[in-house]
């Protein structure tokens, strides 16, 4: 990655002054990155004017990285965009079975979404790729560290610590490189996303957690009446993430709950819940479900992977497979 388009200020881009320049620093936009990634409506509620400029503005922006080849050109050959793919990097989610889903593992560039009731796992999953995306990349990792954002005040030190014990690994070190925060309000949530450009490029973050993207904004937008209030708000919220995951090249992992739909008399009657908000702009969709001591799988949503499901177990080191595959390794 060129170091210049790094170090260059928003002052540097044309049509931004000083006083822009501080407005949005005040509103977390702190480099021609997080300006690339920022909104068009988010823009103008940071410096004002019209939605045109600020679209010009961010427009700026994305040439300048496109340029160095940080961003897709508009208009690529499908052999460049080959290329821009094989940049892409795969994490192992600890469980082979999983993997082979995932076609490898986790991957960067794009946004995978894990849904389904609780206890399925969707934490400890979480808490296991925090600890395997450490690894170097010819271990299965992605050689890099993990930020992870905690909405329903599940995120577990010691469980991490547990983790990477089970896996042979220092937890000291393996804790020092795992950032949390801890969200409490949807607009606390929507604010984070939007400054989380300069966290990631400083702390060399590569995988990024929101466990879960939902949960706020379900208990704080109740009725009828709030629902398309609700939904465009996450739709920002998911769409930033997902150029967050292309400009960073980095894993975005969401965990979502799901919804009962009482109107479905066949087969599993639950549905991710945030509807097709969630749906459109995650890459992959994997529906977790309890199956006794182990846990199902399934690629819903994917535009490579076909319909597939699988199994895995959560285990004292995190994700693992059934005991059955094991032996049979
Ligand atoms: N140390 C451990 N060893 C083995 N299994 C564990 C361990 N810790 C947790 N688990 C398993 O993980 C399950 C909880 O999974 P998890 O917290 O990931 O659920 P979730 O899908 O995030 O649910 P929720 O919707 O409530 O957040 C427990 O029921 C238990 O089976
Ligand atoms: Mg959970």
């Amino acid at each position: 990655m060129s170091q210049s388009v790094l170090d260059e200020t928003l002052q540097d881009l044309p049509g931004v002054g000083e006083e822009t320049q501080k407005k949005m620093n005040s509103a977390g936009i702190e480099s021609v990155m997080d300006l690339a990634a920022a909104l068009p409506d988010e823009l103008v509620e940071a410096i004002g004017g019209a939605r045109d400029r600020a679209s010009a503005l961010i427009f700026v922006a994305q040439n300048k990285l496109r340029e160095s080849g940080i961003l897709e050109k508009e208009f690529i050959s499908a052999s460049i965009a080959l290329e821009k793919r094989q940049s892409m990097i795969k994490c192992t989610t600890g469980s082979q079975n999983l993997n082979d889903l995932l076609k490898g593992g986790i991957e960067t560039q794009a946004l995978t979404e894990f849904y389904g009731e609780f206890g399925a796992g969707k934490s400890q999953i979480c808490h296991t790729l925090c600890v395997t995306s450490q690894l170097p990349i010819e271990e299965g990792g992605l050689g890099g560290n993990a930020l992870y954002i905690d909405t329903e005040g599940t995120f577990r030190p010691e469980r991490l610590q547990q983790i990477a014990e089970g896996r042979g690994l220092d937890s000291g070190q393996v804790l020092n490189n795992i950032i949390f925060s801890k969200v409490y309000n949807s607009s606390h949530l929507e604010l984070i996303t939007k400054s989380l450009g300069k966290y990631i490029e400083k702390n060399n973050v590569k995988l990024l957690v929101i466990d879960s993207i939902i949960s706020l904004h379900r208990a704080e937008f109740i009725g009828r009446g709030t629902l398309a209030d609700r939904q465009q708000k996450l739709n920002g919220i998911v769409h930033r993430l997902l150029r967050i995951a292309e400009i960073h090249n980095i894993a975005v992992v969401v965990t979502n709950q799901v919804q009962s739909t009482p109107d479905a008399f066949f087969g599993d009657p639950t549905k991710p819940a945030g509807g097709h908000v969630i749906g459109h702009s995650s890459t992959y969709r994997i529906y977790l479900k309890k199956s006794g001591q182990e846990r199902t799988a399934t690629m819903v949503d994917s535009p490579s992977h076909p319909y597939g499901q699988t199994r895995f177990s959560l285990t004292e080191k995190g994700i693992a497979d059934p005991e059955a595959k094991k032996m049979k390794d």
